[in-house]
């Protein structure tokens, strides 16, 4: 059974059931997340196993002191000082050389950590209660949508995990930038809402992306992520009509992901301004695919954080109608 429960009594079961080598729900600023002691090999096992994970993929290390990050990683450079100076706590992951200590079924292998100071205070208040980083992934079923409320979380996982703490919804709503610090020049993983532009300026200076790389860098992006159950195609604003109709013709019950409201036929309204898409986005395609059964979604400005939006969408979706 999976209990959900909200304030000081979730955080003390939370840190009962950690401590004791299990593993909890719990909300971040980004997407919910499913934690575990890092420390603890065989708590970080019951993750894989509930989210029926694929072991080759690692999880991110969530703290919630900057001064942490020297327990987790080594050899940190300057830019890598910046960005946490900068944007930490935040959505942002950076992947750092990992120390020995961080147990090799945290990072799948590898030499190197993800490694996330959340800024949301319910996460923070669970953090800081366990004592420990907190190695976690997102709390969905693997190749599903992330969840942004604790109500996804139960869709997925209920029964699979002792506890969800129930938070309020995901202010981002999509994903933590993951920024690979390991190299010469830094690269992005996983677009955010922090975006390149924004972690150049800091840098002061022209950083990589490898967003869809062939060989992947990030174990993550060769796996099919963020897919809805339903057939999803994304669709320039001018030619939604059209496309709905086409669908409704076949006899489907398609439904509209639109930024506003004036358009005939089934819709879910996301908002018009690219923060507030990316809040309600995982929302939208969740009830979209448990009410209707084709999706159709209204194209983004692939532009800053519309960039990041867009890059969920074209992993979820199966064509692209321009
Ligand atoms: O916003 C977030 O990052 C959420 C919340 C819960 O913090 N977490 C999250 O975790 O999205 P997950 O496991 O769903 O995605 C982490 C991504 C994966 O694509 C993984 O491959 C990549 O980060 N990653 C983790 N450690 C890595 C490493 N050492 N090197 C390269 N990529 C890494
Ligand atoms: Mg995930």
């Amino acid at each position: 059974m999976t209990l959900i429960l909200k304030g000081d009594k979730a955080i003390e079961s939370a840190k009962e059931l950690i401590l004791n080598g299990d593993i909890v729900a719990f909300p971040t600023e980004t997407v919910y997340g499913l934690g575990a002691n890092v420390y603890d090999e065989g708590a970080v096992a019951k993750i894989f196993d509930a989210k029926g994970r694929p072991q080759d993929n690692p999880l991110i290390v969530h703290i919630i002191d900057k001064r942490d990050i020297d327990m987790i990683a080594r050899d940190i450079s300057d830019d890598a000082r910046l960005l946490i100076d900068e944007f930490m706590p935040g959505a942002i992951t950076l992947v750092l050389p990992k120390k020995a200590n961080i147990p090799s079924i945290v990072t799948a292998g590898l030499d190197s950590v993800g490694v996330r100071f959340p800024s949301n205070a319910i996460a923070q208040e669970f953090i800081r209660a366990c004592g420990v980083p907190i190695a976690a992934p997102s709390a969905n079923k693997s190749m599903h949508i992330s969840p942004t409320k604790a109500e996804h979380v139960m869709n997925d996982l209920g029964g699979r995990i002792p506890l969800v703490i129930d938070g309020e919804d995901s202010d981002v709503g999509i994903e933590s930038t993951v920024i690979d610090m390991t190299g010469n020049i830094p690269t992005i993983l996983r677009p955010g809402a922090i975006t390149q532009s924004m972690i150049e300026s800091v840098l002061r200076k022209r950083i990589n992306t490898k967003e869809y790389d062939i060989k992947p860098a990030s174990p993550g992006m060769k796996y099919r992520h963020y897919s809805p159950r339903v057939p999803m195609v994304i669709v320039s604003k001018a030619r939604l009509s059209e496309h709905y109709s086409k669908i409704k013709d076949k006899g489907l019950s398609p439904v509209m992901i639109v930024s506003d409201d004036n358009i005939e036929g089934q819709k879910i309204v996301v908002g018009k301004h690219p923060k507030e898409i990316a809040r309600n986005i995982y929302s939208a395609l969740r009830q979209a695919e448990i009410d209707y059964d084709y999706i159709i979604v209204e194209s983004i400005d692939d532009a800053e954080i519309g960039h990041s939006i867009m890059n969920r969408l074209t992993k979820a979706c199966k064509e692209m109608i321009t």
